[in-house]
């Protein structure tokens, strides 16, 4: 029986981030956390009576007792059925797959992304409406008003859970609850985007592979794809078992994080082209042997090469990058005539624009790539891109990336993370550089002139909503810059980024190492900022 008399005082930490709400397992277990935020989200999407909700998550620890509390309250709020993924399982891009296949009214995705899982680690929840991409920003702020005024919420009277272990349909006190195969409708859809048969053939000639799937939810999906369907050797996908705490690891496709697929890739035993995706599966990382694709570049040359890709041949109507991306994308834009956009960071500001038909592939410095394919960046998806790439152009990685640096000159990229910093001391530096950016534009710093300097406001070109104070950013007139932003993802103190980008035209300056050939902005970078006298901090956490 439902009922909807529980009652509970609401919470003021429920403010969805760049990608949903994020917090610590035990935050999440306190007694009705998770079950308030789910009736907020239920009170603030409109009228679902009779539709379908998609539910599945990336398998971390805490996601099977998540769904059926998630199922009961649907139940109880009159979904008329729930699509669950085997075992709770959907990777965020096979969610929005399904989301957009099944037609459904909206899904719900359990992640907490690229953040170590376990029960001392992070979880996530984020709700996707019916075009499968992240809500944008007024339902997300609808949610969170409900948060702080909710004082009741609907579930059924019995604590049955369903059996999610098997392909079955039960009834749930009057409501369906399909368990459907996790990986089966994404991968049809990639067999539909790309060519399968050309990399078949391609693998079946010698051509040799890595897919690190950092033990997290890509695993079974890897396998399916690149092992049984397109015929790469078993072993190819390493790290191919998903656990709830990721083995101990932090499934983050980067160079510090799939610290082994680099070295292999940096090493004699290297196989021709080399991948890794992260805990819930949208993001990627693309290595080949003896070089590293920094996401800016693999984006620009997605673009660039996106007419060898059948499906996409003649159908890319524009690029979008996040702001703090290099520009890279924007030189291939110019020159083949395409619009591109600069969005705020996160991948809710590419689904007006892909809904809008204006532009088909977009990405994120932050490993992140996508097409208007579904709503959410994916993983698989650009692997599965480069290697239609490769086996049309059956070239090395290497000599497409020169290839592609000397059409279009060379975005040297990198990101400083400093990562758990005291709040107040993070908004000092970002409140600092505020002002000291008001008055920039056109002064000297070293041997630079700033052409622009700003924090970045974003209006959006389809429904014209205005987001600022997206992140400080610093143009110089060789087109280089520095951008200077706030993490809005991370579960303890805050996490300041700072992005590093210069232009590169010569031949002979291509390639440098990354961080010497962007020393002179980041010792700019740390005099402005005043960093250390700010933080304490001499060196960043991470940098990639
Ligand atoms: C980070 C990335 C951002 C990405 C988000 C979700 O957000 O920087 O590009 O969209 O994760 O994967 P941040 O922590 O910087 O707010
Ligand atoms: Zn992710």
């Amino acid at each position: 029986m439902p009922i909807s008399t529980i009652t509970s005082s609401p919470f003021n930490d429920q403010k969805p981030g760049t990608s949903g709400l994020r917090k610590k397992v035990k935050h999440f277990q306190q007694a009705h956390y998770l079950e308030n935020f789910v009736q907020s989200i239920f009170s603030s999407i409109g009228d679902f009576k009779g539709k379908t909700l998609i539910l599945g998550g990336d398998g971390r620890f805490y996601n099977q007792d998540a769904i059926q509390v998630i199922l009961r309250m649907a139940s109880a709020n009159g979904f008329a059925k729930v699509i669950v993924g085997q075992h709770g399982i959907f990777s965020t891009p096979a969610a929005s797959v399904v989301i957009r296949k099944k037609k459904a009214f909206g899904g719900i995705i359990l992640s907490a992304s690229h953040n170590p899982g376990g029960a001392d680690e992070d979880f996530g929840i984020k709700y996707n409406t019916g075009n499968g991409g992240p809500a944008p920003e007024k339902i997300t702020d609808a949610i969170y008003e409900k948060t702080l005024e909710i004082t009741e919420y609907d579930t059924l009277d019995s604590q049955t859970d369903i059996d999610l272990s098997q392909l079955a349909s039960h009834d749930l006190e009057g409501m369906t609850v399909q368990v459907i195969d996790s990986v089966t409708d994404y991968a049809q859809l990639m067999n539909e985007l790309f060519d399968f048969e050309a990399i078949k053939t391609m693998i079946s000639e010698g051509f040799t592979l890595c897919f690190d799937a950092m033990h997290a939810v890509t695993g079974p999906y890897a396998v399916e794809i690149l092992e049984k369907q397109l015929g790469a050797i078993p072993g190819s996908v390493i790290n191919g078992i998903s656990k709830e705490d990721f083995g101990g690891g932090h499934p983050d496709p980067n160079l510090v994080h799939a610290k082994h697929l680099a070295n292999l890739m940096f090493s004699d035993e290297s196989p021709d082209f080399g991948a890794a995706s992260d805990g819930d599966g949208d993001r990627n990382m693309i290595v080949g042997n003896n070089i590293f694709v920094t996401p800016s570049d693999s984006l620009a040359i997605l673009t660039a090469n996106a007419h060898l890709v059948a499906s996409y041949k003649g159908n890319i109507t524009g690029v979008a990058r996040s702001m703090p991306t290099s520009q890279a994308a924007d030189q291939v834009a110019r020159k083949m005539g395409l619009d591109s956009y600069e969005t705020p960071t996160g991948w809710k500001f590419f689904g007006n624009l892909m809904d809008a038909d204006k532009v088909t592939l977009c990405g994120e410095e932050s490993f992140g790539t996508g097409s208007n394919h579904i709503r959410e960046k994916d993983g698989l998806w650009a692997v599965l891109f480069w290697l239609n790439i490769l086996a049309v152009r059956n070239e090395s990685v290497n000599d497409i990336v020169q290839k592609h640096w000397l059409e279009f000159g060379r975005n040297y990229y990198s990101r400083h993370d400093y990562e758990g910093i005291e709040t107040e001391s993070a908004n000092a530096v970002i409140t600092g550089l505020r002002e000291k950016v008001k008055s920039l534009t056109g002064t000297q710093l070293s041997s630079l002139t700033v052409s622009y300097s700003d924090d970045f406001s974003y209006t959006d070109p389809v429904d014209n909503s205005v987001s600022d104070h997206q992140g400080i950013r610093i143009g110089f007139s060789n087109g280089s810059r520095i951008i200077f932003r706030l993490s809005g993802t991370g579960t303890s103190g805050a996490t300041l980024r700072i992005y590093y980008e210069s232009y590169e035209t010569e031949t002979e300056n291509m390639n440098e190492d990354t961080q010497d050939a962007l020393k002179e902005l980041i010792i700019i970078s740390l005099q402005l900022s005043k960093l250390e006298a700010l933080t304490g901090r001499t060196e960043a956490t991470v940098i990639t």
